[in-house]
């Protein structure tokens, strides 16, 4: 069995242990005495750990002078105390193996030097590597647990949404289809559309959008439930925070309102943001040094403070009062842009804010009408760096508002008829909301383009790797 480098440099292993580590050299650089000091990483944290191979060993000049970065090695020796500064302990090595060489040092694309993220992108499959990527990496898994323990630990019940769907849950027309038709010879029905009673489904498929329309059905029934899995837009937006492919953490809650709902999106966040500081405090100090200064005391300072709220129509005013010429105009009724609501919560604020209340006509059909019969209980929340994190709303629980809504914005009751039976068949309010896990680690780590916080990024024309 071997140890994990964050296990040893820790000191787990009582200093003088005989120990066996693996994993991959970053770089290598012999002493003018003939000692080989390897910097070895195996993800497990951010600092690799320092082997010290002493020239007496019998694979000396066969193998260890010729190993280069990105072999991986297997090391056993003995942990020491480090001398070098920034070190905890070391390993004297008393035996090293490679187990896989690098054909061509020359070509291996990770050199130890700073990349650009572009370049990176090119290699995705070599990126996870890189000081960066990895670091990135487990404050990804750090976040993606911490939701699955809170939520554990609060008594919802994680729900397997599923990801084919015949229904468009945010009515914005932007779905992968999935079919199992021949694309080069279509059945046609008699008017010449495709006919899709001939397909798989027999109906017209699409990959999820959103895991919440079945999620309600399942919030009707378990009270507190979440789903937390890929979603899929065939969105045209070329920017650093839309992906073709996101992962989104859906809440949904019974017997409650918007205004639980945003206690309790502030209760995740914060609970997240803890165990990120804690959990990956060397990744966060290395954000704070070399990507975005504030990384670690911006998160500090939301933990200790209370989120803004702000209704929608106050945020208009705000906007146009503050005399800054933003590309998009701003009048009541228009959807916010990113930036308007960077605006809002960088500048204005300056720290995440909840914006509640938003004009019917820019929302989903599933949104709960306010009396004012002119907005609907959406609350979005936004963060300074990013815009839009959170998207969420109380759902309309009652049957005949639905069925108006569906109504005025053209959509056929039929296709929605086991949604509206949630309303006939002991209905109440409740409310859930979308967290974007690229857009929130973006937000925690500073790394300001979500294809950089997501293994291997899709977005138009780009499923490579
Ligand atoms: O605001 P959205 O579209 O809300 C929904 O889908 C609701 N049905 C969720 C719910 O109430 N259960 O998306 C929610 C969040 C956004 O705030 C954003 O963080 C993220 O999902 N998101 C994206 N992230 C990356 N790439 C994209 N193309 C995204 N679209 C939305
Ligand atoms: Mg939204």
């Amino acid at each position: 069995t071997f140890s994990s480098v964050k296990s040893l440099l820790a000191g787990l292993p009582p200093e003088g242990s005989e120990i066996n580590v693996q994993g991959w050299v970053r770089t290598k650089r012999e002493s003018k005495a003939g000692i080989a000091f390897i910097a070895l990483h195996d993800g497990s944290c951010f600092d690799p750990i320092q082997l010290v191979v002493p020239q007496e060993l019998p694979n000396f000049e066969q193998e260890v002078t010729k190993i280069t970065s990105g072999c991986s090695i297997s090391a056993t020796g003995t942990l020491v105390a480090s001398q070098g500064k920034g070190q905890t302990y070391e390993i004297q090595v008393t035996k090293i193996e490679v187990i896989g060489w690098v054909d061509n040092p020359d070509t291996y694309p990770m050199q130890p030097k700073r990349h650009t993220v572009e370049f990176l992108r090119e290699v995705a499959h070599l990126r996870p590597r890189t000081n960066l990527i990895g670091a990135v990496t487990r404050v990804r898994n750090c976040v993606s647990q911490a939701v699955h323990r809170y939520f554990n630990e609060n008594g919802y019940c994680w729900i397997h949404t599923p990801i084919i769907t015949a229904s468009d849950c945010e009515g914005a027309g932007e779905m992968f289809r999935v079919s199992s038709l021949d694309l080069a010879n279509l059945p046609r029905t008699a008017s010449g559309d495709i006919d899709y009673s001939q397909d798989f489904f027999g109906k017209e498929s699409f990959l999820t959008v959103s895991g919440q329309l079945n999620l309600e059905a399942y919030c009707l029934a378990m009270s507190k439930v979440y789903t937390f899995g890929p979603t899929f837009r065939a969105e045209n937006s070329n920017t650093s925070r839309h992906l073709a492919e996101f992962w989104m953490i859906e809440p949904e809650i019974a017997f409650a309102d918007i205004d639980d709902l945003i206690n309790l999106a502030e209760d995740l966040l914060k609970y997240i943001f803890r165990c990120v500081l804690t959990e990956c405090a060397d990744d966060m100090a290395f954000f704070a040094q070399r990507v975005e200064k504030t990384a670690i005391t911006r998160l500090e300072h939301i933990i200790n403070h209370d989120f803004a709220r702000l209704d929608y129509t106050d945020a208009i005013d705000i906007l146009q009062k503050s005399g800054k010429q933003f590309e998009h105009p701003v009048s009541w009724g228009i959807d916010l842009q990113t930036e308007h609501e960077r605006f809002l919560s960088e500048e204005h604020i300056g720290r995440p804010v909840a914006v509640v209340n938003y004009p019917k006509d820019i929302k989903a059909f599933y949104m709960r009408m306010n009396d004012d019969q002119k907005t609907v209980a959406a609350m979005d929340i936004l963060a300074p760096g990013i815009g839009e994190i959170i998207g969420g709303s109380q759902r309309e629980e009652r049957l005949n508002v639905l069925d108006h809504r569906l109504a005025e914005m053209e959509l056929d009751k039929e296709d929605y008829s086991w949604y509206r039976d949630l309303r006939r068949y002991g209905t109440v309010p409740h409310a859930g909301f979308g967290l974007g896990l690229e857009r929130l680690v973006s937000y925690i780590t500073g790394v300001a383009n979500v294809r950089d916080v997501i293994p291997f990024p899709r977005t138009r024309r780009n499923a490579d790797f």
